[in-house]
């Protein structure tokens, strides 16, 4: 095809979609949208489309119009938001003629889940800043978008404004991943941080994070590490083409992290970090599955990672011929994922305005999900001994029957007792876990206090 009938084609397209080829029927270039919820994202959401309205208009190639706000308490001040537009009923809102994309920032599971079905069902694009949703529902909410042939964005849902969606469905969708390591949670960065920097123990840490409004009144989610999985639920999904979802996902949190572990990190080099690590393993047959995990890692000071502070979030990926990268920034607050959610809308309204798709999910690969078992990392294992002839022989000899080879071995005077403390070369999480209970089983060994997983 030449120039000129490229060109003649593509105006064909813009045509029929603005005169109403698209499923919703975008109205001559207008595109009408849908805001739920109106909480501290959804009234930047609000604010910066109502402000930035010319540019919007622009940047898309036709304007953009709030048509209504579902919220659930109607008598609660909007300042900025002229009544008319808000509504208790976010179904009718959503089944609007003039609604064709249709923004989901409440929050939950199941109430938005039932919204963005509805609003797919009726063929409005979707932009969701909800990782819980997108994390637990995937499939069900791809199929809809596939059905209707709409589009699904989520960039919000990954580290706000950080570009980790786009990252993984456009600029590195000719590469191959191997290996995802996020610091995807900012509230755990800043508890773990503050231990680090000031000898903190955990609570102390926590207290101070649920003071400065890092930590939620229930911490749950963030601290034991569930959002940090919904979020690696969805990276590995995208990075490697494969459906992994929240259950998929190990899962161990920071509340068990102790001043003491930070301050043996540090004397050996490392920081400890929580982080949503996923990976593609290849097999000595060379077959490959995929796995994904979240658990305190410790990070050599040496590495990228390491450096990520306070409650700041960073992304390093790992692909086949981009080799490493690093996306860097906060990853969570109302203006960053405003910011992401108004990316995703300029996208799904340029798609309503000129016609097509953005990139969907794409699960072709189908790989295996490997069990946590099967994984390999490097150990650091701090335990408890008598401080006698023998011990550390008959510690190496628990490792040596296990066949877990160890690389360093300190030890630290404490009274009658002594610290030991083991790093390993590389063994199987399942190996390991062997290990570590027949040790607590050696006569002399008073307890394994802590074993925490060599990262990045
Ligand atoms: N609570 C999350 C954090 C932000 O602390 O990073 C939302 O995912």
């Amino acid at each position: 095809m030449n120039a000129t009938t490229q060109a003649a084609a593509s105006n064909q397209k813009q045509d029929a979609t603005i005169s109403g080829g698209s499923s919703s029927g975008a109205r001559a270039g207008s595109v009408g949208v849908a805001l739920l919820g109106m909480g501290t994202v959804g009234a930047e959401v609000f604010r910066l489309l109502e402000e930035n309205s010319n540019d919007f208009t622009h940047r898309i190639g036709g304007a953009v119009e709030i048509k209504g706000v579902a919220v659930s308490n109607m008598s609660k001040p909007r300042p900025g938001v002229p009544d008319e537009l808000l509504t208790d009923d976010a179904h009718a809102l959503i089944n609007r003629d003039d609604v064709d994309v249709v923004v989901e920032v409440i929050g939950g599971i199941d109430y938005p889940r039932e919204l963005v079905l509805a609003a797919l069902k009726a063929g409005k694009s979707v932009v969701t800043a909800n990782k819980a949703l997108v994390a637990a529902h995937a499939d069900e909410l791809a199929a809809a978008a596939d059905a209707a042939d709409v589009d699904l964005y989520f960039e919000a849902a990954v580290a706000a404004a950080i570009p980790v969606v786009g990252m993984l469905r456009r600029s590195l969708a000719g590469d191959k991943i191997q290996r995802i390591s996020g610091i995807v949670n900012g509230t755990t960065n800043f508890i773990l941080d503050a231990m680090a920097s000031t000898g903190a123990s955990y609570d102390e840490a926590l207290a101070e994070a649920t003071r400065l409004g890092y930590a939620e009144a229930d911490p749950t989610a963030d601290v034991e590490g569930h959002d940090a999985a919904s979020k690696a639920a969805i990276m590995a999904s995208l990075g490697f083409h494969t459906r992994v979802k929240f259950e998929d996902v190990h899962c161990e949190g920071i509340s068990a992290v102790t001043a003491k572990d930070i301050a043996a990190a540090d004397q050996a080099g490392y920081v400890i970090k929580l982080l949503a690590i996923c990976e593609r393993l290849v097999a000595e047959d060379g077959s490959e599955s995929v796995n994904a995990r979240v658990h305190p890692t410790l990070v050599s000071k040496e590495h990228p990672l390491a450096s990520v502070n306070e409650s700041y979030n960073a992304i390093f990926v790992e692909a086949e011929a981009a080799g490493s990268l690093m996306f860097y920034g906060n990853g969570a607050g109302g203006n960053p994922t405003a910011s992401a959610v108004l990316g995703d809308l300029v996208g799904a309204a340029r798609n309503k305005v000129h016609g097509g798709r953005a990139p969907g999910e794409n699960t072709y690969a189908n790989l295996p999900l490997a069990d946590f078992g099967e994984v390999t990392a490097r150990y650091h294992i701090d335990m408890e001994v008598d401080d006698r002839a023998g011990m550390l022989a008959a510690v190496a000899q628990e490792f040596a029957k296990s066949g877990v080879s160890i690389r360093t071995v300190r030890q630290q005077d404490t009274g009658h007792t002594a610290r030991l403390i083991v790093v390993t070369h590389s063994a199987q999480e399942k190996v390991l876990d062997a290990t570590v209970h027949a040790l607590s089983n050696v006569p002399g060994v008073k307890a394994v206090d802590s074993v925490i997983r060599l990262g990045a």
